[in-house]
């Protein structure tokens, strides 16, 4: 599906400018209609005989319609598996025009008989051959239609037009059931067979020869090569990425089928008849094109192979709902749910088919191969499904279950659905992680970035990019102490005790903090803090601790480390890394930058990082909670996983303490840290400083 056609009602009425249009008239618009009406007919008859079939089936035996439903939808599918390259070879051999016309009356006539005769064998034998006309007759129309185009442009939109005209009419056919079920229970009586449905089935056709009939010449066109599906299994998938993404159509045609497959007597269980059988058919078809439309459109950020494999997983979850859920209207909508990710998943299929990335390690010189393996096993596991879901379900039969506080009807259907989800659950299970391509990365968060529009960063590796990203560049002469950490991890406090202790061995300190240690900066502190302010955006927020930052270095960091004085600050750039990066789900590396540029590339010597849980640190705050603590306990864990990121991406320059330790042992071990980039010797009768140091406890 394209978005060009998806919102013209004529594919050919307005092209884009620049784009040459598609006929209008004359034999390609006819042998287009053609291949709608024969769309309409194809679509039209398969709820028309499923419908018959079970009626002509006992009323009361659920089991032996749901198998006659389930016969007759394998049959129909059943020429596609045995006799594909037969339909592709006569195709090749017959007068098209011939051809076209002999098949559009023969599926009149077959479905015209079957109401005449009503007996289950002849709708099963009539299933069997409408389904192979439709064989002979849709791939030849196809491919005809294309030639009468006039350049390869078009010749390659006619091809897209012709998929459209014939799939498109999948809802439309299954609504017109659905009216025409109401239609003949209002003049024919409840529980009337479908005969009506299957004449108006066979006026589409009839209308389609009609206008067969009305075309001089139709072009033969390329031969139609068709691969026996069997054959194509039996050869398998050739690579390894193939094989996942057959196992996700497994799943996928398993759910959808299964649905498809007891429909008609699920329905009728809930009291829904002919015209609910159509709806359910009509909310599946609708959901299916919505999610071919929706597949390549939504998450665009997000691994299509993941997206694969959730779409699949939803599918087999929605089946459950479908199993366990007795009504109506519920199964209408989840049908149509489990519609959308089926369609989305197909899409997402092609998509990952078609990057070159995932056929990485094909050895198959054909192109092709892969989707016609991938059909293959959508069309095989289709017609398993149809004949033994309803056999399970027949199996099953109902009973009815007592809970104590009620009763609960266990259907033979939905049995059957619920083990069919079951086996979509697995299948999707194990196509999900042979398909993943960001293992290791956790799903939620990566979902999560991708509905912003972005691509999820694991921490280390954000991390190591910010590190990148900022040109270290140390101060001229001084020293350059940071403490960084959690709300409540004791930077405060640990800052001080370390200026103290440098001052008492005679080094000039500055002690310093941010946001706020300027005029500008304590005002922009308000600003930032304060929680009345409210909609700042999180780049706003990132600018402004960024001016905090170049106002502070200006006019504090840089004069100091100037004289050589050692800088001791409260909070740095890894503050709004942690905060505004993971904290607020920045790209860490974008916060990096902007600081990089607001400090000139200044990098303190030495980050000390005091490590605490944010519960236990948020725990420790005695004033009420400014703007950024009150953030949720998520933004603060992020912000706890950003900084040990950093840290662990710069061992170097990082000392991590876990905060809950005494406060004593801390400083005594960031006093031996500091001690190893001080610039001058260390003064005399402190070289042992675990045993000498005055260690301060109390300020
Ligand atoms: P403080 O209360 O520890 O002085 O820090 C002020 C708050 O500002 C604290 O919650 C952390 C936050 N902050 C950022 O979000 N980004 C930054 O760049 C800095 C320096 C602090």
């Amino acid at each position: 599906m394209t978005r060009t056609g998806a919102s013209r009602p004529h594919p050919a009425a307005s092209p884009p400018p620049g784009v040459s249009p598609l006929p209008s008239s004359g034999p390609f618009r006819r042998l287009r209609s053609a291949l709608s009406l024969s769309g309409l007919g194809l679509w039209l008859s398969v709820p028309a005989l499923t419908a018959m079939a079970a009626t002509l089936t006992r009323d009361d035996d659920a089991a032996a319609q749901a198998q006659a439903v389930g016969a007759v939808l394998a049959l129909m599918l059943l020429p596609a598996v045995l006799l594909a390259p037969l339909g592709g070879m006569l195709a090749a051999r017959v007068d098209r025009r011939l051809m076209l016309l002999i098949a559009d009356v023969l599926r009149l006539v077959l479905l015209a008989t079957v109401p005449l005769v009503g007996t289950l064998p002849w709708t099963m034998a009539a299933a069997f051959l409408v389904a192979f006309l439709g064989l002979l007759w849709t791939p030849a129309a196809r491919a005809s239609l294309p030639a009468l185009a006039a350049d390869e442009d078009r010749r390659a939109r006619a091809h897209r037009s012709a998929t459209r005209v014939v799939f498109g009419p999948a809802p439309v056919a299954a609504l017109l059931f659905a009216v025409l079920a109401l239609i003949a229970d209002g003049t024919l009586g409840r529980g009337s067979r479908a005969d009506l449905a299957l004449y108006v089935t066979a006026a589409v056709f009839l209308a389609s020869g009609a206008v067969v009939a009305a075309i001089r010449d139709i072009p033969a066109s390329v031969p139609i090569h068709v691969e026996s599906p069997l054959k194509l299994l039996f050869q398998g998938p050739g690579t390894g990425a193939v094989r996942g993404l057959g196992l996700a159509v497994t799943a996928a045609s398993l759910a959808s089928c299964a649905v498809v497959a007891v429909a008609r007597v699920h329905t009728g269980e809930l009291g829904g008849g002919d015209a609910g059988y159509g709806t359910v058919l009509a909310g599946l078809a609708l959901g299916v094109g919505s999610g071919l439309f929706l597949g390549p459109r939504v998450l665009v950020p997000f691994s299509r192979r993941r997206l694969l494999g959730l779409a699949v997983l939803a599918a087999a979850v929605t089946l459950v709902v479908l199993a366990l859920v007795q009504n109506l209207v519920v199964v209408v909508f989840a049908t149509g749910l489990l519609g959308v990710f089926a369609g989305a998943a197909w899409t997402t299929g092609s998509t990952v088919l078609n990057d070159p990335d995932g056929l990485a390690d094909s050895d198959s010189p054909d192109d092709s191969r892969p989707s016609a393996y991938l059909r293959s096993v959508a069309v095989v596991t289709a017609v398993v499904v149809f004949a033994v879901v309803p056999l399970i379900a027949g199996a099953v039969g109902s009973h009815r279950i007592d809970l104590g506080g009620g009763v609960y009807d266990v259907t033979g259907t939905g049995a059957a659905l619920l083990i069919a989800a079951v086996a979509a659950l697995l299948a999707g299970a194990v196509a999900y992680k042979r398909l993943d391509d960001r293992r290791g990365i956790p799903l939620l968060p990566d979902l999560r970035a991708a509905l912003h529009g972005e691509v999820y960063t694991p921490p280390e590796q954000a991390a190591a990019a910010a590190a990148a990203a900022q040109p270290v560049h140390r101060g001229q002469r001084g020293v350059f102490v940071a403490f960084e950490g959690g709300e409540g991890a004791g930077k405060t406090t640990q800052a001080r005790l370390a200026a103290i202790w440098l001052r008492d061995h005679g080094y000039d300190v500055v002690t310093t903090q941010e946001p706020g240690a300027t005029k500008i900066g304590m005002r922009l502190r308000a600003m930032l803090l304060d929680r009345d302010t409210t909609g700042l955006s999180v780049r706003a927020e990132t600018l402004l601790y960024a001016a905090d930052r170049a106002d502070h270095i200006a006019n504090v960091i840089k004069p100091a480390m100037e004289r050589g004085a050692i800088v001791v600050s409260d909070r740095y750039v890894d503050s709004s890394l942690a905060y505004q990066g993971f904290g607020r789900q920045q790209r860490v590396e974008d916060i990096a930058r902007v600081n990089a540029w607001a400090t000139g590339g200044l990098v303190p010597d030495l980050t000390v990082l005091l490590e605490i849980p944010p519960r236990a640190g948020l725990d420790r705050l005695s004033a009420p909670a400014d703007r950024i603590e009150s953030e949720s306990a998520d933004f603060h864990e992020r912000v706890r996983a950003g900084f040990r990121a950093l840290a662990e991406a710069d061992p170097d320059r990082y000392l991590i303490l876990d905060a809950s330790r005494p406060q004593a042992e801390l400083s005594r071990e960031i006093q031996y840290r500091i001690r190893e980039i001080l610039p001058d010797p260390v003064p005399a009768g402190t070289e042992d400083v675990t045993s000498t140091f005055p260690v301060i406890t109390d300020l």
